[in-house]
């Protein structure tokens, strides 16, 4: 049964939608290790980060190779990762290394997410990379295994909500 053990757990959502508030936080529940998505770019992605320049799925490919390389290792003893995730091709892209891995999507209305990042000391997003950012998303497909929250609730009821979530799925 799935839920008898930690699952292997991929926070997605756009900036500011709480990955790393609540990821965190759920790690610390299961008692499993915690990994931020940005900590896995190869030098070539920072430089062209720290110049300005976005990036293409192609410098992406094996950024989401090192994160799923890093999920695939600790199956079985559980883990939790923040990654963006907008796009299906990415999430295939880390199941292709860690195809037990399961998301934890945290949704929000536009308004409430500008609001985020506008309270949010230290961090500058323009309005414009979060609307390009919703243009991108695609929200988990039936197909895919995990759950989708809404960020207006608590990060404390979201990883609740998760907890049910992944006990419910031992139970089917
Ligand atoms: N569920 C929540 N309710 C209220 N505030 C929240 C919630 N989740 C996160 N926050 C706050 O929203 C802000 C953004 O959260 P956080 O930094 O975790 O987002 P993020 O998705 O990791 O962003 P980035 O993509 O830039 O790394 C922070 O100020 C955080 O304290
Ligand atoms: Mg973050």
């Amino acid at each position: 049964m799935p839920s008898e053990r930690a699952p292997v757990v991929v926070v997605m959502g756009v900036s500011g939608s709480g990955k790393t508030t609540v990821g965190s936080q759920l790690a610390r529940r299961l008692h499993v290790v915690y990994g931020e998505a940005d900590d896995f770019h190869p030098q070539s992605n920072v430089d062209k980060m720290a110049a300005g320049q976005p990036l293409d799925d192609d410098d992406r490919r094996p950024w989401l190779e090192a994160i799923g390389g890093w999920l695939a290792e600790r199956r079985g003893e559980g883990a939790v990762a923040t990654c963006s995730a907008l796009k299906r091709g990415y999430r295939d892209q880390l199941r292709s290394r860690a195809p037990s891995t399961v998301f934890l999507h945290l949704h929000g209305d536009r308004e409430v997410l500008e609001e985020r990042m506008g309270r949010r000391s230290g961090h500058f997003m323009p309005t414009s990379l979060l609307a390009s950012q919703l243009d991108i998303l695609e929200p988990l497909a039936s197909d895919e295994q995990g759950v989708t929250a809404d960020i207006a609730r608590s990060p404390d009821e979201i990883v609740e909500q998760f907890l049910v979530w992944w006990q419910d799925q031992g139970d089917e």
